[in-house]
């Protein structure tokens, strides 16, 4: 199976599966609990059907979108995740170079593996940074100002990390941050020799944003212990909104799922919501963010930009979340697969794909910009 073989998601993550060794495959495919809340979160889309319109003259398109206060061309970004070096060894300059050859946003995290300043030097479409909160209010700080130094458009705050998800697949694996070689691993490399030698002959793995703060030279943890033990548990919406007046720009909480949640937002100055579960991977049973957008947009949309992420495999489920009230929306494993399978190549043949479905599937809608669509294209059964 090569990259021109894949043409759709479930291909990318065939390939993924091929290249990664597979505790790291499993970490990005995984999700915690009995993963319900993954599953559902692509499934909800299919309980709603697209009613087209007809003869509306659809040769010329267009599918840019503004969301706070950024230009996009296309209404799907890569949302910012941890550890790209991992699954392949361009890693973050991958991603930032695919999003920026299709005009979209993207953004480095907390526990990404290339600093926020290669990265800016690098690329000048729209950035965002994912925060994690941590119980170092003196690394929290750092981080703060580093972005603002930086010049980085919108801080996207991460809220459903509270404590660490359940992900049974990484308790069997055993997969841990930084990777460590164990005897199984040692097998699993055996077994992935072409990625263990891109991954050995690379720059030697590291979290530029934790560095200075954080020793993780004997640490072996599971993500999810990564987020029990070092970020705050007693995060508040007063901290929230210390850090907003401290940033003082586009602000935006990823991870919000209640209308209440949803209007503290507004009152606390933030300018954007991602209605988010953590593509599953946090509260198994969480409702899925496309079953929840409606009442979201109903309350807050002509407050803040809405948002949306988790389950988004199609070009149709960008169109149905947009019709729903969505500024736009973000994707996680669709981007993550395809740079494990063949690194920037693998991202920018993700975008491409999913900018031709977008195109395609507005032509057919009779939608010749993301302003035509509306509630009124959808059915709910
Ligand atoms: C995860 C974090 C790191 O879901 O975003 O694994």
């Amino acid at each position: 199976m090569k990259l021109t073989d894949c043409h759709n998601f479930q291909d990318f993550r065939k390939l993924a599966e091929r290249k990664l060794p597979s505790p790291i495959f499993n970490y990005i495919d995984g999700a915690a609990e009995d993963e319900t809340t993954y599953i559902r979160n692509t499934q909800s889309f299919e309980t709603c059907d697209l009613v087209p319109n007809i003869l509306r003259g659809v040769a010329d398109i267009d599918t840019s979108v503004k969301v706070m206060g950024q230009n996009l061309d296309i209404p799907i970004y890569c949302s910012p995740t941890a550890l790209q070096r991992l699954f392949h060894h361009e890693g973050e300059n991958a991603v930032a170079a695919a999003a920026d050859k299709n005009g979209t946003l993207f953004g480095v995290s907390s526990l990404g593996t290339v600093s926020l300043q290669e990265i800016r030097k690098q690329y000048h479409g729209p950035q965002c940074y994912q925060f994690y909160f941590h119980k170092d209010r003196g690394l929290n700080k750092a981080m703060l100002e580093n972005a603002k130094e930086v010049g980085v458009e919108i801080m996207m705050l991460t809220v459903d990390t509270i404590t660490g998800g359940n992900r049974e697949r990484d308790l069997r694996t055993g997969f841990s941050i930084p990777f460590k070689l164990s005897l199984k691993g040692m097998y699993q490399f055996g077994i992935k020799p072409a990625w263990a030698i891109n991954y050995l002959t690379h720059k030697k793995f590291s979290f530029p944003q934790l560095d200075d703060f954080v020793d993780m030279s004997d640490a072996v943890m599971s993500v999810g212990s990564y987020f029990t033990e070092m970020l705050d548990p007693d995060m508040n919406w007063d901290d929230v909104a210390e850090m907003v007046d401290f940033w003082d720009g586009e602000f935006c909480l990823k991870g919000v799922m209640s209308v209440e949640d949803a209007k503290k937002a507004v009152d606390i100055g933030c300018t954007g919501i991602v209605i988010s579960n953590h593509g599953g991977r946090q509260l198994d049973g969480s409702r899925s963010p496309f079953d929840q957008l409606g009442e979201i947009v109903d309350a807050v949309g002509d407050q803040i930009d809405v948002i949306m992420d988790s389950g988004i495999q199609r070009g149709t489920h960008v169109i149905k979340a947009l019709s729903m009230g969505a500024k736009a929306v973000g994707g996680g494993r669709f981007y993550l697969y395809a740079l494990a399978a063949a690194g920037q190549a693998g991202v920018e043949r993700a975008l491409d794909i999913m900018r031709s479905e977008i195109e395609r599937d507005m032509r057919l809608m009779g939608a010749k910009s993301i302003a035509d669509l509306s509630r009124k294209n959808l059915r709910f059964r």
